[in-house]
């Protein structure tokens, strides 16, 4: 959603924000603005549109201000124009205030402050805060602090905010309630972004404010308050990143980039994950080290995985891995859906909210709900048991659940998911292969085999981008005007057709439908003719047979066939058009290559039309609105 920074200290601050806004444009690019206290005033620039377009404004300013904030916006409440844009003002233009989320009541405050004859400049629900801050102030003789912490125990819903004042220059608010924001400390100089990356080219100190929590940011310090306004103690920890992690070091997008991160992301997830010595003859201890207690998976009748869009999918791989594995009958459900619409309560169930980001506000309002529904009883059986898994254990998801596997991805700057989604997928062959080991549900030596194979995937995955990616780049011109296209795979390659299916759609504009590949004939092959190409993904294993033959159904509708299929498979070459092959791996492990052409042939369609790969139009990073 939006990014929001700020920085109060002893350097000219608008080119700090504007950086920090740049780290921060995957969260949203409707329009960004700026302001400081200058000279008594606030100075505030606003522009529709990318930040090059604000970028672009500020050009030959020399703006000397050293306190200021700024915004980037994915708009929710009015359209994506200037004067929707942040930071908004108070009647006075004496209060700048940024904020990220949705206030749920402002139309109530919206309403009562018009009756007490208050303009409104735009129709972001944003702008009742600087209004009431102002009204505040005036009210009462009293602190900048005091009139922002009155104001924030008024809204409803999930926000960060920080707040400027032209009366008081010395003086960064900040606040959150359920929606990202982190401090950054230097020397006499300190920074809030709503993530990370703004401030590791500045500080690695850094103190994620939790909800209910303000700050006053001086030149001086930081003091934090609760909401209800008791000073707490807080110590900020050192972040082990660096710069260079958030740069896009030679790669023409940081999806690429990130896409040749991955067999170095499987890589670490094997070292975290698992016991890199451990063979059939050490069944005395576990082949993974994942440090979860035994009370979280001993007895388990059912597990719910709660997700959304690519964590979705993986949640769909460790569905297919845990129940097939080890043998837990697993629900996989939309985090949107189920928490409006839980399934009942069953015993012993463990509920796993899969996101990357750890701030999706349907994976965190659906874990909650769990929660809370759980809460009431007092049978043991009954009782909640909640694991996330997440790229970012620092976020609001590693405060809402106790027990968390951390899919050592690094920051993901794309929007559209890639090595994020496959250290999920990674995640989840530990947990399947933590509980098979509990369980016993095959023997040392089949656990054998698959870590055999799970150790050799970082270089299949090599093998893969190396051979592919210049091929798959030709094979991109072919489909430049295409409109429509289908993505075939079954078992546990049918959620990867479903992730390329949604990474094409994401970053190209075009429409295309993920399909189990034996359910085409049931409707969607009405769809084919000669204009529309089907990808499948055809692994042997138990279903690669029948997933040929829908292949075949779809040759006889004249489309345009490309198989993602091991090498040197005669069956396959004579069913495909158009092959993209793939190292020979175990049907089970394979989805971790199957997704890469996928991602690659998303990347390239969509780098060959233009368009911006990294910030696709519409879409966020993280979702933190409903
Ligand atoms: C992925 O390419 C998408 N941008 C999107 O579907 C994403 O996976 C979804 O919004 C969930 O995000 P999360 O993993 O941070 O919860």
């Amino acid at each position: 959603m939006c990014g929001i920074v700020g920085y109060i200290g002893t350097q000219a601050a608008s080119g700090i924000l504007l950086e920090g806004l740049r780290k921060l444009e995957y969260r949203g690019y409707d329009s960004a603005g700026i302001a400081t206290v200058l000279e008594g005033e606030i100075h505030c620039v606003r522009a529709k549109g990318k930040l090059i377009n604000l970028e672009e404004k500020l050009a030959g300013e020399d703006n000397p201000a050293r306190i200021g904030i700024a915004h980037t916006r994915w708009a929710t409440h009015g359209k994506p124009e200037e004067y929707n844009a942040h930071p908004h003002m108070d009647t006075a233009k004496r209060i700048a205030v940024i904020q990220n989320g949705i206030i749920e009541n402002y139309r109530d405050l919206r309403e009562e402050l018009k009756s007490r004859g208050c303009e409104f400049r735009s129709d972001t629900d944003t702008e009742v805060i600087p209004h009431l801050i102002a009204e505040q102030l005036a009210e009462s003789d009293t602190s900048l602090l005091e009139a922002v912490r009155l104001v924030v125990n008024r809204l409803k819903g999930a926000f960060a905010i920080a707040v400027i004042s032209a009366d008081y220059p010395d003086e960064l608010i900040v606040g959150r309630q359920q929606a990202p924001v982190v401090l950054g400390f230097g020397q006499g100089e300190f920074y809030c972004a709503s993530d990370t990356p703004a401030l590791v080219p500045y500080t690695r100190a850094v103190l994620p404010l939790e909800n209910g929590e303000l700050a006053r940011m001086t030149p001086l310090g930081v003091e934090i308050y609760s909401f209800d306004g008791h000073r707490l103690k807080k110590t900020p920890r050192t972040l082990n990143w660096n710069p260079v992690m958030v740069e896009k070091q030679g790669f023409k997008h940081f999806m690429l980039k990130e896409i040749y991160e991955q067999p170095g992301v499987v890589r670490a997830c094997l070292e975290a994950y698992f016991d890199g010595e451990w063979a059939a003859t050490d069944a005395d201890k576990s082949p993974t080290h994942l440090g979860l207690p035994p009370e979280l998976l001993t007895d388990l009748q059912h597990i719910q995985i709660v997700a959304c869009g690519t964590s979705w999918h993986a949640g769909l791989v460790g569905k297919y891995l845990i129940e097939q594995v080890a043998g837990v009958p697993t629900t996989v459900h939309y985090a949107s859906e189920f928490r409006y619409a839980p399934a009942p309560i069953t015993s012993n169930t463990l509920t796993i909210g899969v996101t990357q980001s750890g701030e999706t506000a349907d994976t965190l309002a659906a874990l909650e709900m769990e929660k809370k529904r759980r809460s009431g009883f007092t049978q043991p059986e009954l009782q909640s048991r909640l694991l996330g898994i997440t790229n970012r254990p620092e976020s609001s998801l590693g405060d809402l659940v106790p027990h968390i596997i951390d899919t050592h991805a690094g920051i993901e700057i794309g929007v559209a998911a890639t090595k994020t989604f496959v250290a999920q997928v990674m995640a989840f062959y530990a947990l399947a292969l933590d509980l098979t080991y509990r369980r016993t549900a095959k023997s040392p030596e089949q656990l054998e085999e698959i870590l055999i194979g799970l150790r050799q995937l970082p270089a299949q995955m090599e093998v893969v981008l190396e051979s592919q990616e210049r091929y798959i780049e030709e094979l991109a011109h072919d489909f430049a005007e295409t409109q429509d296209f289908i993505f075939l795979g079954r078992g546990i390659n049918f959620p990867i057709a479903l992730e390329g299916a949604l990474k094409l759609k994401e970053i190209s504009y075009i429409h295309a439908e993920g399909y189990p590949a034996g359910e085409m004939k049931h409707g969607p092959i009405a769809l084919l003719d000669a204009k529309v190409p089907v990808v499948a993904i055809a692994m042997p294993g138990a279903v690669y047979e029948k997933v040929l033959s829908n292949a075949q159904e779809a040759r006889a509708r004249d489309a345009r066939l490309i198989g993602v299929t091991p090498m040197d498979e005669q069956e396959a070459a004579d069913t495909f058009d158009t092959l993209i092959p793939v190292p020979h791996v175990d049907e089970l492990l394979s989805p971790i290559l199957t997704v890469i052409p996928l991602q690659l042939l998303a990347y390239h369609i969509a780098a060959r039309r233009g368009l911006d790969v990294d910030q696709p139009r519409n879409l966020a990073k993280s979702v933190t609105v409903e």
